[in-house]
């Protein structure tokens, strides 16, 4: 029977483990349909607890035997584990059991499951509990031996191979981790293998292991792992601890990848790549994503959580992290304004909902629900702020010390913030803020000049508003960098940061010659929301001399933003001013060409919605759509000539090469064709298309030419070509839906869910296409709710199959509420839809609860 109202899990009742667990040994007999999985587990009663009973986890296990210290047991498994009355165990004891599980039929891609043959598995956060019994929590850590039989040729596990033979292998991991790290792969594969030497002389195997055929797409996957094991021995101090590190490529994953102590599993996409396969974009989340998972190693698993509301513990950091390491790879103020846009289309989008959480959430229902923006992206962001207030050498001294202390163990925020309140005497105990405050801190900004004295008033002002649970919010610590420029663009105030603690903080400076402009939250010191009305030609001067280069692009985003909200409003067009000053960067040679390809491109239709409520308006989607189209056209007619030469002279002559200095022309390129197209009808697109030898620019002609109505031929020749390939075909699904015209994009997305190739629970394929739709702002939000229909038929079918993935998609409804009645109408009924299905998820059943509040 179903619990009517199920009760949250709070971080308030944490307590600690009853029971440690000092070593644990494994055997998988693998097959499909009845894997045997037998567990000898050691037991010893925790000194820090209290008494209690000991629970062990286990989902959909069949229990074949179960015995302690040799005695079976009289307990019985319930729905979801077996409890073993306290008072009734030993202080140190033998746990033995065997299960079995049924990896074929585990479509939810979580536990021990199968991908194209192959067993593989994902247990965070909590999937270990369905391979087998255990106190699957991550403060339980304990060294792990696996035995893996089966006539598959490539066995894996955890740690270091430690013996072989003929149908069977052993893997013994001495780094003791909580279950949600353990990793088993079996199957047909092929390494792309190097090596490794670390800092202080151990020879580590590296190996990526793909299906046969594949082995020709890894080298850039090895290539990031290497660069980013020499990177954490150089940035972090931090060397690799194990003589083997494996990555393995799964088809069927429901996330990016995942950090398994020595045995990381990915995501396909992000693993497989060459120039004709992967674009620029894929080669640059590999490099990311693999150096994510490889940094995990310390940040994660070395040093763990202690409960899942920690979870931003390991992944901010984590992501601040990768997010350095490629600054370091790449352009740095390419990455930072990148990692902006990332933020605010997803993370500020959560806060402006009713999906808002904090980065520490206090209560759940289910934890896969929180692996979100919020989280990871604020969780980074929470780092970088940190870094900002207590300088370089305080960051290093706190994250050594943080190593040193906590090595081993499973930690809390308060733990890491406890590192740097000691090695740099700061009290952090309002910044701890940051972690508990749901919502995106507004942050107003007033000037005052005296041309009398030369005294120029710089007042902040600071106000989060209300979020889920949270009507009320107390001041947070913003840095807040900040620099002058003078009257000629000449800087008269390097940056410095100002830290604002109070509601309202000013900076005044005396005996200015003239009025100074200020250039505020350069680098994006803090991820906030600055208010502060000045004049279009005062965004101009910023946009043309800002030293910061980020403040400089901001500028000039912030410069459209307006147009394109005035444009919504009263059908306005931009004026020449800010074309011109596009133009202006658009041929500045001394710019890099990556950074004037982010300068073209136009802020996207939902942030530009993002805007609009900020601004306390109803967001209409298709004005917005025509606004911005028409935006395009005016920048495409306005600057034809320079986007012409712009096209010619980013060619990259020679063979394809991943880099940032070619990704960077290529950015530029191609953004110059989107605009081309839409002044030549795409001839330039179409030729280009022809005669593409990169995914990157044969991705970019297609794109071009679809969001001008034209490329119904190359639509089919693309998929004739690439028909026998997964991640090609995504792309071709993805992108047809994503670039359709309003009027049609529900219509082809419904049409593609028809096709042959739709392997619906495959999930970058369902993601392809349904996800893709709620990319499409204008299609998706299209009158008379269709396809908010289509989503929700959609969401309630994979629920039952894969209730992670339907829940992390159903987030397209979570702007429900910026709507007009008939819109706000339809998202509901369709929520009320998806909750109203007997039996669903536990995932989808908080998710849409709380999305209807
Ligand atoms: N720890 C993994 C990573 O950030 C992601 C795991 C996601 N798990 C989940 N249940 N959504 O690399
Ligand atoms: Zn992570």
């Amino acid at each position: 029977m179903k619990d009517a109202t199920p009760q949250p899990i709070r971080l308030a009742d944490y307590t600690p483990p009853p029971f440690l667990v000092e070593g644990v040994a494994l055997t998988f007999r693998l097959a499909p349909r009845a894997t045997r999985v037998t567990s000898r587990i050691r037991f010893r009663r925790n000194p820090d607890a209290q008494a209690q009973d000991l629970r062990l986890d286990g989902e959909g296990l069949r229990l074949i035997s179960a015995t302690i210290d040799g005695v079976p047991i009289t307990a019985q498994p319930d729905a979801t584990g077996l409890t073993l009355p306290g008072g009734d165990l030993p202080d140190a004891f033998d746990w033995a059991a065997e299960v079995e599980i049924a990896p074929e039929e585990n479509t939810a891609l979580e536990g021990l499951y199968m991908s194209n043959g192959m067993y593989c598995t994902q247990c965070e956060a909590e999937g270990f509990r369905k391979i087998t019994f255990y106190p699957d929590r991550p403060d339980v850590m304990a060294p792990f031996t696996v035995r893996v039989e089966s006539e598959l040729p490539v066995l894996l596990s955890n740690g270091n191979p430690s013996a072989q033979g003929d149908g069977w292998a052993e893997w013994d991991d001495p780094w003791p981790k909580p279950a949600y790290l353990f990793a088993l792969v079996a199957g047909d594969l092929v390494a792309h293998s190097d090596a490794f030497a670390t800092a202080s002389g151990r020879a580590v195997a590296l190996n990526v292991w793909v299906r046969p055929g594949d082995e020709g797409r890894c080298a850039y996957a090895m290539d990031s792992l290497k660069r980013s094991m020499r990177w954490d021995e150089e940035a972090y101090g931090r060397e690799y601890d194990l003589d083997v590190f494996n990555i393995v490529a799964v088809d069927d994953f429901n996330m990016g990848a995942m950090e398994n102590k020595g045995l990381n599993v990915f995501n396909s996409k992000y693993v497989l790549a060459s120039s004709e396969t992967a674009t620029d974009a894929d080669f640059d989340n590999i490099e990311r994503i693999v150096a994510h998972e490889y940094f995990h190693n310390w940040t994660g698993n070395r040093i763990t959580c202690r409960d899942w509301f920690q979870l931003c513990l390991k992944e901010g950091l984590t992501v601040f992290r990768d997010q350095q390491f490629s600054a370091d790879m790449r352009s740095a103020a390419v990455k930072r304004i990148e990692d902006v846009l990332s933020l605010r289309a997803r993370q500020f989008r959560e806060d402006q909902g009713p999906l808002a959480h904090p980065v520490r959430p206090d209560s759940y229902h289910e934890i896969n629900n929180f692996y979100t923006a919020t989280v990871y992206e604020k969780g980074a962001e929470i780092i970088r702020m940190l870094r900002t207030l207590v300088g370089e050498d305080g960051y290093d001294a706190g994250v050594r010390l943080y190593f040193d202390r906590h090595d081993g163990q499973a930690c809390t925020i308060e733990d890491w913030l406890a590192v740097f309140a000691e090695a740099t005497g700061r009290d952090l105990s309002q910044f701890a803020r940051w972690y508990a405050q749901a919502g995106t801190p507004r942050l107003r900004v007033t000037e005052d000049w005296d041309e009398g004295t030369g005294r120029f008033t710089l007042t902040l002002e600071q106000s989060t508003p209300p979020t889920p649970g949270q009507p009320d919010k107390a001041p947070q610590v913003i840095p807040v960098a900040v620099g002058l420029l003078g009257p000629a663009g000449d800087e008269i105030m390097a940056t410095r940061v100002i830290e604002m603690t109070d509601t309202r903080h000013s900076l005044t400076i005396e005996g200015m010659p003239a009025r100074p402009v200020p250039s505020i939250l350069r680098g994006f010191s803090a991820p906030v929301v600055v208010e502060h009305a000045v004049t279009p030609e005062r965004r101009a001067f910023l946009m043309a001399h800002d030293t910061d280069p980020f403040s400089r692009w901001e500028a000039g985003r912030g410069l459209a933003r307006e147009i394109l909200v005035a444009m919504v409003r009263d059908g306005a067009a931009p004026g020449p001013d800010y074309l011109d000053a596009l133009a202006v960067t658009l041929s500045d040679e001394r710019l890099d060409p990556a950074f004037r390809a982010l300068c073209l491109r136009a802020p996207s239709e939902d942030d530009i919605a993002q805007a609009l409520v900020d601004a306390g308006e109803t967001p209409d989607p298709m004005a917005i759509h025509t606004a911005r189209e028409r935006f395009q056209r005016a920048i495409a007619a306005h600057m034809d000539d320079g986007l012409a030469r712009a096209f010619i002279a980013m060619e990259t002559p020679g063979p394809y090469s991943p880099d940032a200095r070619d990704a960077g022309r290529r950015a530029l390129r191609l953004a110059a064709l989107a605009y081309l197209s839409r002044n030549d009808g795409g001839d330039r697109a179409a030729r280009l298309f022809a005669g593409a030898d990169n995914m990157t620019e044969q991705m970019g002609a297609l794109g071009a030419l679809l969001q001008v109505g034209a490329g119904q031929s190359e639509v089919a020749r693309f998929h004739r070509q690439w028909a026998h390939d997964r991640l090609v075909v995504d792309k071709w699904f993805a992108v047809q839906v994503a670039l359709a015209a309003p009027e049609s994009a529900v219509e082809t997305a419904r049409s593609l869910t028809r096709h042959p190739d739709f392997d619906w629970k495959n999930p970058n394929r369902f993601r392809s296409v349904l996800g893709a739709l709620a990319t499409n702002a204008a299609g998706f939000h299209a009158p008379g709710g269709a396809g908010y229909a289509l989503l929700a038929d959609w969401l309630i079918q994979l629920d039952p199959v894969n209730p992670q993935t339907a829940a992390r998609l159903s987030t397209a409804f979570e702007t429900w509420r910026r709507y007009d009645p008939a819109r706000q109408g339809a998202m509901r009924a369709a929520l009320e839809r998806i909750r109203a299905t007997p039996d669903l998820s536990r995932d989808l059943s908080e998710m849409t609860a709380r999305m209807l509040g």
